[in-house]
């Protein structure tokens, strides 16, 4: 059948960007983010628009991130959300698309009910969704052979949870959740800047200087930046300057936390398969994985070669789709509703 009359369509429903993938690529990135008109409790604006009103608007308007932590925090905004973006790629509406959604791996069955909901919601009558753990649409995403009996390890860092599993014929053997993220590693910032220099700067700010001049461990050239922040007592904007080894100094609790996870992971991970996780290494995606050097801290932390994949910010969406495709082979890995 052509495209224009069923559609496929993998969704990524993330903390950050909800990213969906059509015909093995990604064909819409938004961030995750709804301006709201308070009193009539109406949204006004989504995606990129949205955020870009986060911090510039009045006292009659709210700009929400439905999702927290990689879970539905805000039903009603998560619904109308996904029914803009379901909206933008299909507005044909001559057939459904069918809809495979992610969630993430250990979340409870309340919670992974809210996301289907919510998928259901936006698509409207006689639809339906079907859903992945992200991990699995990770590996799927990024090619690895994870149908096989051997173990595959692929840790992703969102911006509001870090996931670490290991897949084996298509299921996920071991696994766990951190629900922590990108975010945690901007508040991380966010601290530290005000403990040392008594300034006081908002979460996009120390999002900025994370992927300028962020690293995980020691870089060749130090990098600086520039940027002001509020003065704790005075209230008044006060420049200051911040160095790659201060951010490298500042993360380093949160990211020994995002390795003690995939440790964890690792260890109850039956022998064999662990040991295939040594040989092959082990797989990093999502956003945050792109903070420069994490791979190669997690390598010397772990002492298992880690590495980062091709496009670690899409391989979810494109890897829910792939699951939608193998639908028949891996249902029985999937949760029933
Ligand atoms: N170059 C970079 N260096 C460091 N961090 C980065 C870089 N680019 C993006 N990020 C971070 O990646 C995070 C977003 O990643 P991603 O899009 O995978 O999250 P998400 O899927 O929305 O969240 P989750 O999966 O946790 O629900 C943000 O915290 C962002 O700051
Ligand atoms: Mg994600």
């Amino acid at each position: 059948m052509s495209p224009l009359f069923s559609r496929n369509l993998g969704i990524d429903l993330g903390t950050i960007f909800t990213r969906i993938a059509e015909a093995d690529e990604v064909v819409l990135v938004e961030p995750t983010v709804v301006a709201v008109q308070l009193e009539q409790q109406k949204i006004v604006e989504i995606g990129q628009e949205a955020l870009n009103m986060l911090g510039r608007v009045s006292e009659e308007m709210e700009v929400s991130r439905p999702l927290r932590e990689g879970v539905v925090a805000y039903f009603e905004y998560t619904y109308l959300f996904l029914r803009e973006m379901i909206k933008r790629v299909a507005p044909m509406r001559v057939f459904k698309p069918q809809v495979m959604i992610t969630y993430p791996y250990g979340i409870t069955s309340v919670e992974r009910r809210a996301v289907h909901e919510a998928a259901l919601e936006a698509l409207g009558a006689r639809s339906n969704a079907l859903m992945v753990p992200q991990p699995i649409a990770a590996a799927l995403g990024v090619d690895l052979p994870v149908g096989m009996p051997s173990g595959n390890m692929i840790v992703s860092m969102g911006g509001g949870c870090t996931q670490a599993a290991v897949i084996a014929v298509h299921d996920i053997v071991s696994g766990r959740t951190l629900r922590e993220g990108g975010l945690t590693l901007d508040e991380a910032i966010a601290t530290y800047v005000r403990r040392k220099y008594g300034l006081i700067i908002g979460q996009p700010t120390a999002e900025h200087i994370k992927i300028q001049i962020g690293a995980a461990l020691p870089q060749d050239e130090e990098m600086r930046i520039e940027l002001q922040g509020q003065d704790q007592i005075s209230g008044l904007p006060k420049p200051f300057t911040l160095t790659t080894s201060e951010v490298v100094d500042a993360l380093q609790d949160p990211l020994d936390r995002i390795f003690e996870t995939v440790r964890q992971v690792l260890e109850k991970t039956p022998p064999e398969l662990a040991s295939d996780v040594i040989d092959r290494g082990i797989a990093l995606c999502g956003g945050a994985a792109q903070l420069r050097g994490v791979d190669t801290l997690m390598t010397q932390k772990l002492g298992i070669p880690t590495y980062l994949v091709d496009d670690p910010e899409n391989a979810v969406a494109i890897g829910s789709l792939r699951a939608l495709e193998l639908y028949p082979v891996i249902q029985r890995n999937l949760p029933k509703f």
